[in-house]
């Protein structure tokens, strides 16, 4: 008798690396909700990241620094409920690990019990490597994300490409080798040139994952309201949208409103019945509505 199971293998960091190694095109996108993540779930992608771009394009922030633990956790908790496939990752928030190393574990441990990820992800190079290390030694995965780091966007003077001269290129190929050094199993790599976005992973046994990094990545990452099409207050040159969500979900709005407006919804197939006897019985009971 054959057995078969509905619930796929679940992808774990083993496939990540091994898709490095054979030189196969890593997929993420990010989730912050049940329903997306299912979707994503079912649509194949490899890794799902609850990034604290969802300070953004969910709660309508101007940036990702006033994201909490608090909704990075009901967040993870909700897209992992929907994840039963893809690799699922959680962005920790801004100071959620900078001040001290128990913090850092603590809160990347918050993650992981109550959030329910698998691995952790943290901005920043060789300055956070001890970070890094110590959250790995804690038995937790963590992803670095150099480049253009929108925590560091004070910091950086804006949202600006990274490593344009030989000094700047020099220091974050320095940067994704000590994230590297420290244990992280793979980084995602925003904002740069493309070709150096191909020479750091060319140097790196880890897998790196571009955002506007070109496409000699080992795996590419987007922000899933953008290739929807749902969030058109800033798009950036690196994104490709695939669909226009946004004007459909408009379109479906207004339709409703007028159905609303002009009785045409709900119609009798959206209402339920009662038997006329029942229905009498109630009339003379209650009275009439009218
Ligand atoms: O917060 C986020 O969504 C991210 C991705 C853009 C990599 O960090």
């Amino acid at each position: 008798m054959s057995v078969t199971t509905a619930t796929p293998p679940k992808v774990t960091l083993h496939d990540v690396q091994a898709k490095k190694t054979r030189g196969e095109p890593i997929s993420m996108l990010t989730a912050y909700d049940y329903p997306t993540a299912m979707l994503i779930d079912q649509a194949g992608i490899d890794m799902i990241l609850v990034g604290d771009s969802l300070g953004m394009v969910v709660h309508g922030l101007e940036s990702t620094l006033p994201v909490t633990m608090d909704m990075m956790v009901m967040h993870c908790a909700a897209v992992r409920r929907g994840t039963k496939r893809a690799f699922l990752l959680g962005d920790m928030p801004f100071m959620s690990y900078q001040l001290t190393l128990e913090e850092a574990k603590r809160n990347a441990a918050r993650l992981l019990v109550e959030g329910g990820v698998d691995a952790v992800k943290l901005e920043g190079g060789a300055p956070i490597a001890g970070t890094i290390r110590a959250v790995v030694e804690v038995g937790i995965a963590v992803q670095g994300h150099i480049g253009l780091t929108p925590q560091s966007v004070s910091a950086m003077g804006g949202f600006k490409v990274q490593g344009k001269t030989v000094d700047t290129a020099r220091r974050l190929l320095d940067h994704a080798l000590a994230v590297e050094d420290a244990g992280a199993f793979s980084i995602v790599l925003e904002g740069i040139p493309a070709k150096l976005g191909t020479l750091i992973s060319r140097k790196l046994h880890i897998p790196t994952i571009g955002i506007g990094a070109g496409g000699g990545c080992d795996g590419q990452v987007l922000v899933t309201p953008d290739i929807l099409g749902l969030y058109d207050r800033f798009t950036p040159k690196f994104v490709k949208p695939y669909a226009k969500l946004s004007e459909s979900m408009r379109a479906a709005f207004e339709a409703y409103r007028q159905d609303v407006e002009t009785g045409a919804f709900p119609a009798q197939e959206h209402e339920y019945s009662i038997s006329d006897e029942v229905w009498s019985a109630i009339e003379s009971e209650l009275g009439g509505g009218d």
